[in-house]
């Protein structure tokens, strides 16, 4: 199985490791604009196969997208990071010109390919791919939720004092700071429901925690995370691949799911071999609802920043 990331950057390269790492693909290709730079990521982390124990090919190149033919999942993480004090809002100008012409480039040599889309502006860019491409909605998924999840159940897990993996939590909604929602009601340890074991203040605290995730370590990073944004992706390309079928909340065209339409945003997926394979309908009450629906109006209005480059 071969995976493309375009864009070896803190993100790309570090999916790239976690892929190789997992043994989830057969071969990465790193692709990026700036000369060598790809090619040096690539060669940098060939060099730990044998201390690693792994056999996954990892080739670089310098924006030559023959190389690219035939991947089976393409992962767009090409675009400038998010700057402190930055909003994502503030990059989708920029963002929009690079994921369009990737986006256009990678189905040349790769027309079967699923897409992955990471760039933020996150949900405007993986509708913006989905509108530009005109491909089924199976075959465009945004990472973000995948990513929120995590740094929820991190957060829980510390609230209470037990291990991560023993926790499980979605968040659903925009990849922003207003705009996700995590859904404390579905959060479990072991099972246990964590608002029958955390105060209300507590798991209150945990979610506002969440929804700056990403601001909280772009300002003690300058720039934007990258452990667990590349890790994220490799799962989410892991359920891809291997069919994992995984239930894993991404961002993808809506069609009257969750009360919304003609829009990009993070609801919990089942991923597998031809991607989006369903989306899982939760039963949310009025309140998580109306937040869902104040999620998709910010969403919603950023979409519009398109307006020129979508007639
Ligand atoms: P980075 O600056 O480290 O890497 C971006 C790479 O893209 C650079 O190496 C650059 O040369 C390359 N690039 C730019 N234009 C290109 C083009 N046309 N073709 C190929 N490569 C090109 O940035 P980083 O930290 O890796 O972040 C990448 C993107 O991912 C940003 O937009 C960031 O905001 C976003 N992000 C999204 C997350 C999510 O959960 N959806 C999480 C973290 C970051
Ligand atoms: C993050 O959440 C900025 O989207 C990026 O870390």
């Amino acid at each position: 199985m071969k995976v493309t990331i375009v864009g070896a950057g803190n993100v790309g390269a570090t999916c790239a490791d976690a892929i190789a790492t997992k043994h989830i693909a057969s071969e990465v290709v790193l692709l990026d604009i700036k000369e060598g730079f790809a090619e040096g990521k690539a060669l940098d982390m060939m060099q730990t196969a044998t201390t690693l124990g792994f056999n996954t090919k990892i080739v670089g190149t310098t924006n030559d997208y023959t190389k690219t033919t035939n991947s089976n999942v393409v992962v767009i993480t090409s675009g400038i990071p998010r700057k402190p004090g930055m909003t994502r809002e503030e990059l989708i100008g920029i963002n929009a010109g690079i994921v369009q012409s990737v986006a256009d480039n990678i189905l040349v040599h790769s027309p079967d390919a699923i897409i992955v889309v990471v760039s933020n502006p996150m949900d405007t860019m993986t509708y913006l791919t989905l509108k530009k491409t005109g491909l089924p909605k199976n075959r465009i998924i945004g990472m973000g939720g995948a990513l929120d999840s995590s740094r929820f159940k991190t957060y829980l897990s510390q609230a209470l004092d037990k291990p991560a993996n023993d926790i499980h939590g979605m968040v659903i909604g925009g990849h922003g700071d207003t705009t996700m929602i995590p859904l404390t009601r579905f959060a479990s340890y072991n099972g246990i429901p964590v608002s029958t074991i955390l105060e209300a203040d507590v798991l209150n605290q945990v979610a506002a925690d969440t929804m700056v995730g990403g601001a909280t370590l772009t300002k003690l990073l300058g720039t934007s995370a990258w452990y667990a944004p590349g890790a994220s992706v490799a799962y989410l390309v892991d359920s891809i691949l291997n069919d994992q079928k995984r239930i894993i909340p991404c961002s993808v065209f809506l069609e009257g799911e969750y009360n919304q339409k003609n829009i990009c945003i993070g609801v919990p997926c089942v991923i597998g071999r031809i991607g989006l394979e369903s989306i899982v309908n939760l039963n949310l009450t009025v309140e998580e609802q109306s937040a869902f629906d104040k999620s998709a109006a910010a969403v919603r209005n950023m979409n519009t920043a398109l307006d020129g480059i979508l007639s």
